[in-house]
């Protein structure tokens, strides 16, 4: 594992959804941290020589049974702890405070008022009375409450900092030990100033260096990579996805040709997106990228498959064939890098509570064989996936490439409900292109949704075209906000856009004569239809 160089913040995770925000927050100050269960082995966190401490919110009372604890080096460390809602309870319930029990639970805005702005946790907060003239909005002092138990009497020691009309200790601070706690969430968007709360707490409390940004990364990884990979070849699958594209191309940019990327094309791409990777990465990079059409092979394999779970098996294992039959063709190669991202690792990692190394496939669907054991370089193992686009802009690929949407690693197989067919599949590309490019023409496909696009179902229903009647298959769009992908809404979009990119997929999009417009959030749906 390579350690950071960087000053670093540790996140004690208890278990709330919002955990990897704090992380997320934290990186958006410039500033390098890792999130880790509470339980993790205190020479793991240890090691990271620590600034300072996050412990994050969490559906438990301190009153549980089996409530988690804070862990003993925590506080013996000396070092400066910020308790978020269950961690601000924890802190106050380890420390002599009292914790009031409550089975009625407090979600949603709030309005702070700040008893002491000279502490150093609100530096810069701007009141209500500047906030129309600074902000142009009334709402500054907003912030997101999600809570049952709250701190009735705060340790010995503590100050109460800022008050809510619910909550008299919203936030308070043993300023002398380093110790901060908040009743409310900082890390969510709802939280209006909470960025400059978290920046705040690990600029000037922690006294990090903001010093971690993308170039400085691509620096350091470049100089890692040369040593890790020393003359070896290194083999990559790339998928055109950001990860795999950025992978791709810091480690050529590291080590060149001895770079080998494999680009399995299995039919269930997007519009362009197979050109796009030869143009971009062969053409322009000059990359050695070996190219496999295996459209056929597929398109026979999933003949006949109605079973959406049968036809990710059978893509994930057919994937691994080619992959390793291709893959032998190059002779003997001990590495591969691979685009695991950190949330891929968060993930394990709080599956079975030690940073396992997981394989992820570029395809995400099953892992690469037993037997072809290869030695796994991640170079994005510690960055968001909006921190991967930035290095992807340092880096200068193009912006189609850095701002495409997620996509399964089953590709359009999951979209494209029924049969699937050659003819079912260009009908779902050519309509998705059109939903794609309404969007991308209005630009609400960067930061207004976080995934768009169309799905195919297996329905028929009549129209009328002209002096015809028609009986056609149905187009379904789904566009999502969503900040993890976990939870998700649906995007307001404007009705002119739906109206424009329904009246063309009708028009021009054979085999289809009806478009539908998704309003599901998830929970209760998922993002994709299967
Ligand atoms: P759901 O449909 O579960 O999707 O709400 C959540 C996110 O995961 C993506 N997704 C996949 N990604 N392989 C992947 O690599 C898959 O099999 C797969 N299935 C869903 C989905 O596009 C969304 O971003």
């Amino acid at each position: 594992m390579n350690m950071p160089k960087h000053d670093t913040i540790i996140i004690l995770d208890y278990g709330s959804q919002y955990s990897r925000l704090i992380a997320r927050r934290v990186r958006e100050a410039n500033v390098y941290c890792e999130l880790y269960p509470w339980s993790a082995s205190p020479e793991k966190i240890m090691g990271h020589e620590p600034k300072g401490f996050i412990l994050s919110g969490g559906p438990n009372s301190v009153y549980d049974k089996d409530a988690p604890l804070l862990p003993k080096y925590v506080l013996e460390s000396g070092l400066p702890v910020l308790g978020i809602c269950y961690g601000m309870q924890l802190l106050c319930h380890s420390l002599g405070g009292k914790v009031a029990f409550s089975n009625r639970h407090e979600y949603g805005p709030a309005e702070l008022d700040i008893d002491e702005t000279r502490n150093d946790l609100f530096h810069g907060w701007i009141s209500k009375e500047q906030s129309d003239l600074q902000i142009g909005s009334r709402d500054a002092g907003r912030v997101w409450m999600s809570h049952g138990d709250k701190v009735e009497t705060l340790p010995p020691h503590f100050k109460a900092i800022a008050h809510t009309r619910n909550s008299p200790l919203a936030a308070a601070s043993d300023e002398d030990r380093g110790l901060y706690m908040v009743q409310f969430h900082p890390e969510v968007a709802h939280t209006i100033q909470g960025r400059l709360i978290i920046s705040n707490f690990v600029i000037l409390i922690c006294g990090c260096k903001a010093d971690w940004t993308s170039e400085i990364f691509i620096k350091e990884e470049i100089s890692e990579l040369r040593e890790k990979i020393g003359n070896e070849r290194i083999l990559l699958a790339l998928s055109g996805g950001v990860d795999s594209s950025v992978v791709a191309t810091l480690v050529h940019r590291a080590v060149g040709s001895q770079l080998t990327c494999l680009f399995v094309d299995h039919g269930l791409l997007r519009q362009g997106e197979a050109e796009q990777v030869l143009r971009t990465f062969q053409k322009e990079q000059g990359m050695q990228l070996v190219a496999i059409n295996a459209v056929e092979e597929f398109m026979e394999a999933l003949s006949g498959v109605l079973d959406p779970e049968e036809k990710r098996r059978i893509i994930g294992q057919l994937f691994i064939r080619i992959f390793e039959r291709e893959a032998k063709k190059l002779g003997e190669i001990r590495l591969l890098a691979q685009g695991t991202i950190y949330p891929d690792v968060i993930e394990s990692a709080s599956r079975d509570q030690s940073v396992a190394h997981t394989i992820k496939t570029h395809h995400n669907v099953g892992g690469l064989p037993e037997n072809m054991k290869f030695e796994l370089i991640e170079p994005l193992r510690f960055l968001f996936k909006d921190e991967v686009r930035r290095v992807g802009e340092s880096l200068q690929l193009p912006p189609e490439i850095i701002w495409r949407q997620p996509f399964p690693g089953p590709g359009l197989a999951i979209r494209c409900l029924g049969e699937i067919t050659w003819d079912r599949l260009e009908s779902l590309r050519a309509a998705d292109a059109i939903f794609i490019d309404e969007l991308a023409q209005a630009d609400l496909l960067r930061h207004e949704t976080q995934q768009a696009f169309a799905i195919l179902l297996p329905v028929r229903s009549v129209g009328v075209m002209g002096d015809g009647r028609t009986y056609k298959e149905v187009i379904a769009l789904r566009a999502v906000t969503t900040d993890d992908f976990m939870t998700a809404d649906w995007a307001r979009l404007p009705a002119e856009l739906l109206a424009r990119a329904s009246r063309r997929i009708v028009n021009e999009v054979p085999g289809v004569n009806r478009v539908v417009f998704d309003i599901t959030s998830k929970p209760p749906g998922t993002i994709e239809w299967e």
